[in-house]
């Protein structure tokens, strides 16, 4: 059985005191839950001090990077690499969020590359796909998931089913309140698990944990959660709010 994971995306949001001040919140909130893992992506500018806190608090919250450059070092101003993340206390990086498909322009093969980058130093790469609504509408939702997957993840071996997260996102849902109906979220889900067996192994894609994100708040968490091919949540919005986030996170019970 797969543990489910819950993680929250902080997006630009938070000062460094009110990051402090969440984080700390969320440490004496969820100190007790073992049922899920639990990761938040804060600001790079915070990872360091609250990597500080979290081990002051004995907290078993696992702390993510919004996005990183593929490259290890050099003159990319701007840009924050995989060991700059891992060594201010990161071990997750999410990849290819639509914000920075849509927003930064970046593509498959540009975010394949920074799958490479976090695979090789040991981070744990959380890899977003999904549709626009357009193209839900225009029925290519699942083109749409297979291309991404398959350029995101072009020539990479997956042997440990550990070593990636994929989270579903349709574009439509993230930060609109408008959520995917449980159903639909299952069949999306699904159908990233079969490109997944066709690219990998049918074990390999049966035990890579495949999260939800768009809109999920408490009074939906429940109802996704329980879908077979939702293994965990990804929450924006919800999860800027301690009490909110906590809701979320003692919903994800399978
Ligand atoms: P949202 O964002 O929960 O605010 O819709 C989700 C995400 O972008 O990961």
């Amino acid at each position: 059985m797969k543990k489910v994971i819950v993680g929250g995306n902080w997006k630009m949001n938070k000062t460094v005191p009110e990051a402090q001040a969440l984080a700390r919140q969320l440490c004496d909130r969820l100190s007790d839950v073992n049922f899920a893992d639990i990761f938040i992506c804060p600001p790079f500018v915070d990872i360091y001090s609250l990597s500080i806190i979290l081990r002051e608090k004995e907290s078993k919250i696992i702390l993510g990077a919004q996005n990183m450059h593929y490259e290890a070092k050099g003159a990319f101003t701007g840009e924050i690499s995989a060991d700059m993340i891992k060594s201010a206390g990161g071990k997750i990086v999410v990849l290819g969020h639509s914000e920075r498909r849509h927003i930064f322009n970046e593509n498959d093969e540009y975010i394949n590359r920074k799958v490479r980058a976090a695979l090789d130093a040991g981070l744990l790469p959380l890899l977003c796909i999904g549709e626009l609504l357009e193209e839900r509408e225009a029925g290519k939702t699942e083109e749409v998931i297979r291309t991404q997957l398959k350029g995101s993840l072009d020539g990479i071996k997956i042997e440990d089913p550990s070593k990636i997260l994929i989270a579903y996102e349709p574009v439509w849902a993230i930060g609109t309140g408008v959520t995917a109906t449980p159903e639909q979220a299952q069949d999306a889900q699904k159908f990233v698990r079969k490109i997944l067996a066709e690219m990998f192994d049918e074990n390999i894609a049966n035990e890579i944990r495949i999260l939800y994100g768009g809109s999920v708040k408490p009074a939906n968490a429940a109802s996704l959660i329980v879908q077979p091919d939702v293994d965990g949540l990804f929450v924006g919005g919800a999860s800027l709010d301690a009490e909110s986030f906590e809701k979320i996170v003692r919903d994800a019970i399978k």
